[in-house]
């Protein structure tokens, strides 16, 4: 079996489609969907991250806000960039790039973001409400994997789901949003015994490590769903340079039932997923009049 691409560029391209719709109404009735940025340091792949959001914003008619900070920005001046964001009537969606540099208290930055705007869905009230089932913004890109699963009818309900990686960002809201979609989910980190155990019984693989080309096709069950998550850029060997994911493609792929590659997979998703999350705020806000 060769698995068939789960093309998030193409999923991406018709949502995004959507969305600028939406956003044009919400404009046409004099609420423009409107993105903060805050970017600290000069890490580079944070830099291209932001790159991207901010592209994408403009693309679906969705304003953005971009603020720049050295990386030895003092705290105090992002929370006070946060609050005057916050009290911004204008502004629908705040988000913080992670990761901050050493001198942040990373949660206390994350909680000064009102509930309200929070569009990267990490603000602990939000995590608190997904978990309990309640209307919450959900983080971006598990948010996206499921929408990508939907886009193809992959049956959730009683299906083995695993998940590798139990982050704040990724695997911590993934096997949520699973378990509330009726899989039984198992998540699996770096202190699991016999990882290729559980990764083999899994319908559905979601990997999220931050490993290049980690989970590979002996790790696989015949025909599972596999999502990866990852983005690592490789430094050494004849691809040194090239983009990768956690999954080995070339050894799962034939083993997959569905895959989705790196670039082109998860990623966008992730943007258009922020995109909705902020047009959503920005309706929320129209409605209230
Ligand atoms: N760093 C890595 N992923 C993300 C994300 O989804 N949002 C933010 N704010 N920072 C990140």
């Amino acid at each position: 079996m060769t698995a068939r691409i789960l093309d998030g560029n193409a999923l991406s391209a018709k949502l995004r489609g959507e969305l600028a719709a939406r956003a044009a109404t919400l404009t046409a009735q004099g609420v423009q969907p409107c993105l903060a940025v805050i970017l600290v340091g000069g890490d580079p792949a944070s830099a291209v991250y932001v790159r991207n959001k901010v592209a994408g914003c403009e693309k679906a008619g969705i304003k953005s806000l971009k603020y720049e900070y050295p990386q030895d920005a003092a705290p105090a001046d992002v929370l006070g960039r946060i609050a005057a964001l916050n009290a911004d009537p204008a502004v629908h969606g705040i988000l913080v790039q992670l990761p901050l540099p050493p001198q942040f208290d990373e949660k206390a930055v994350l909680e000064a973001i009102s509930v309200e705007k929070d569009v990267d869905g990490f603000h602990a009230e939000n995590v608190g409400r997904l978990s309990q089932g309640q209307d919450a913004f959900v983080p971006c890109t598990p948010n996206g994997v499921m929408e990508m699963l939907k886009s193809e009818n992959v049956p959730l309900r009683g299906a083995e789901a695993v998940v590798i990686g139990r982050s704040n960002i990724v695997g911590k809201p993934m096997a949520m949003l699973l378990t509330a979609a009726g899989a039984t989910v198992t998540v699996c980190h770096s202190a699991t015994r016999d990882l290729a155990f559980h990764t083999r019984r899994a319908d559905i693989l979601v990997a999220a490590v931050g490993r290049p080309r980690f989970v590979t096709g002996d790790m696989i069950k015949p025909g599972a769903v596999v999502i990866d998550v990852g983005i690592n850029r490789l430094t050494d060997g004849p691809d040194a340079g090239k983009l990768c994911g956690d999954v080995d493609f070339a050894s799962a792929a034939p083993v997959a039932g569905l895959i989705t590659p790196v670039p082109g997979g998860v990623g966008p998703m992730t943007i258009t997923m922020l995109l909705a999350n902020t047009v959503q705020s920005a309706g929320r806000v129209a409605r209230k009049g």
